[in-house]
């Protein structure tokens, strides 16, 4: 069945997304009374790929559709309403989300009245909004990062008007206050501290899909974490594109150290944050860590490459003399941290030497574990108009190459665990066996044990027996 377009239409534009606007607005969530029972007896189902950025905007999609009275599924068959929220940072996953489009579209063939939404980055982007409205006549709804907030009137006119909503905005930069979450775990919460990103690394999509970097007020972000410790929140995970430059934006002198200090005196057990960038991390940020007892020692310091060539292509604005300096200086402050990392192989002619300094730079710092990918090109990102002269193959070789030298380092650093104890927030029964439990060390290590099952939602300690290449093995005491 074609559908009319409803009074939501406007396509996203790259260029438009590019600029920075200087008004944040600030707005509360409220549902108007008019949608408040539209999902009685329904249901709905939404399924995130992505970042942890996109897990925290699902959490509030399903509090929006649980207050419009929908209720949470989990088998696609059984729902009204299937919402994809989607990731854009590497081509591959573009790919598979319309694949995945297609086959939810065969559902409609029984329940017709299923609304079949996509959401997230990948609809910032024009080239897939253009392709949605030319091949996929299947999507009823589509919006972008900008607009969960206006969800319930967006169901209303695709579920209860029968209307096709294409509204993807591209350059604001809303705060919205409030927006009611339904969170899937019941110890470890996220909670966004900000929003977007103006790092504009080459390479990156994200500038433009997320917006200007816009930080919450403190006092909001203390009143959700003290919430959550009455709801009996073991542990929350501070997010951002890029957390050490919280506060950047705000018109008070008040960083992301300011706010850890803060933090480190509520009552949370366990506090975590990501994703930090080399260049905004500085020293009063690592004392604030080392001095805060809750303020786990674990850090995501994403490099993207050993070499200084590529990393200037990147605009990361570091060195790698620069970047091992904060490592040494995280060290020093605390001596048990582990630092993970992210690493893009075969930018744009990197060239074997580039490639071997990003071997010798991880071998020297020892990282604990790191993502690694190979280079995407993004339309509409600066590194896209660059001429590679590097095979597909040859980046795919180095990304072999790297991740044996992830694995061996791992192993050795997971090795120097034995004998030590750790202490371990129980996540549940392990996946692989059901005679160990599972969960985090501070250094949020993979800690596989043998336990009592009453621990789990509680932090133990577990003295460590064993090492693999991925996590620990251990016993209670
Ligand atoms: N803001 C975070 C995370 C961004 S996305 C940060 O700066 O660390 C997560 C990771 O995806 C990045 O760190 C980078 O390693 C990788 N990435 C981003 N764009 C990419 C691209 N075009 N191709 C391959 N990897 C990419
Ligand atoms: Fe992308 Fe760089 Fe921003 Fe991270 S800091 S999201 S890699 S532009
Ligand atoms: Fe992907 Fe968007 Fe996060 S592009 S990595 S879901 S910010």
């Amino acid at each position: 069945m074609k559908k009319n377009y409803s009074k939501y239409f406007k396509k996203p534009s790259l260029s438009s997304a590019r600029k920075r606007i200087e008004k944040v607005n600030k707005i509360e969530f409220t549902i108007a009374k008019k949608y408040e029972k539209i999902g009685n007896g329904k249901n709905f189902l939404v399924k995130t790929y992505g970042c942890q950025g996109n897990e925290a905007d699902s959490e509030k999609m399903a509090g929006v559709l649980t207050k419009l009275g929908f209720n949470n599924c989990s088998a696609p068959e059984e729902a009204d309403i299937i919402l994809v929220n989607t990731c854009a940072v590497r081509d591959n996953a573009e790919v598979r989300i319309f694949g995945e489009l297609g086959r939810l579209s065969s559902l409609k063939r029984v329940n017709p009245n299923l609304i079949l939404g996509i959401c997230g980055c990948m609809p910032q982007e024009e080239n897939v909004v253009e392709k949605i409205l030319q091949k996929c006549h299947y999507v009823d709804l589509v919006f972008g990062t900008h607009n969960i907030h206006k969800l319930p009137e967006y169901i209303y006119a695709a579920y209860l008007q029968k209307e096709r909503v294409v509204e993807v905005f591209s350059n604001v930069g809303d705060i919205v206050e409030n927006v009611p979450k339904i969170r899937k775990n019941l110890k470890k919460a996220w909670i966004n501290i900000m929003y977007g990103c103006d790092e504009f690394c080459t390479y990156c999509i994200v500038p433009y899909t997320r917006g200007k970097e816009r930080s919450r007020k403190s006092e909001n972000i203390i009143l959700e974490i003290e919430e959550l410790v009455k709801e009996g929140y073991k542990e929350v995970t501070l997010l951002g594109q890029n957390v050490n430059a919280y506060g950047n934006d705000l018109d008070i002198n008040y960083k992301f150290a300011d706010l850890l200090e803060e933090l480190s005196k509520t009552e949370m057990k366990r506090i975590r944050f990501t994703t930090s960038h080399p260049k905004d991390l500085d020293l009063r940020t690592i004392e604030a860590m080392a001095r805060g007892n809750n303020i786990m020692e674990h850090f995501h310091l994403p490099v993207q490459s050993g070499s200084d060539d590529i990393l200037k292509k990147m605009n990361r604005k570091y060195t790698k003399k620069e970047y091992i300096h904060l490592v040494k200086l995280l060290k020093q402050h605390m001596p048990n941290i582990s630092i993970t990392t992210d690493i893009i192989v075969g930018f744009p002619n990197e060239s074997r030497e580039d490639f071997e300094d990003t071997l010798t730079l991880y071998r020297e710092v020892e990282f604990d574990s790191a993502f690694t990918f190979v280079y995407s090109k993004r339309e509409g990102t600066p590194a896209a108009k660059l001429v590679d002269t590097v095979s597909e193959e040859e980046k795919k070789n180095r990304l072999h190459e790297l991740i044996e030298v992830t694995k061996e380092v791992s192993n050795s650093k997971n090795n120097q665990y034995i004998g030590k104890v750790v202490e371990v927030l129980v996540d549940s029964v392990s996946k692989n066996d059901e005679d160990f439990l599972s969960g985090y060390s501070r250094e949020n290590k993979l800690v596989n044990f043998k336990g009592d099952v009453n621990s789990i939602g509680k932090i133990v300690s577990v003295k460590i027996t064993g090492a693999k290449t991925f996590y620990l093995k251990g016993e209670e005491i």
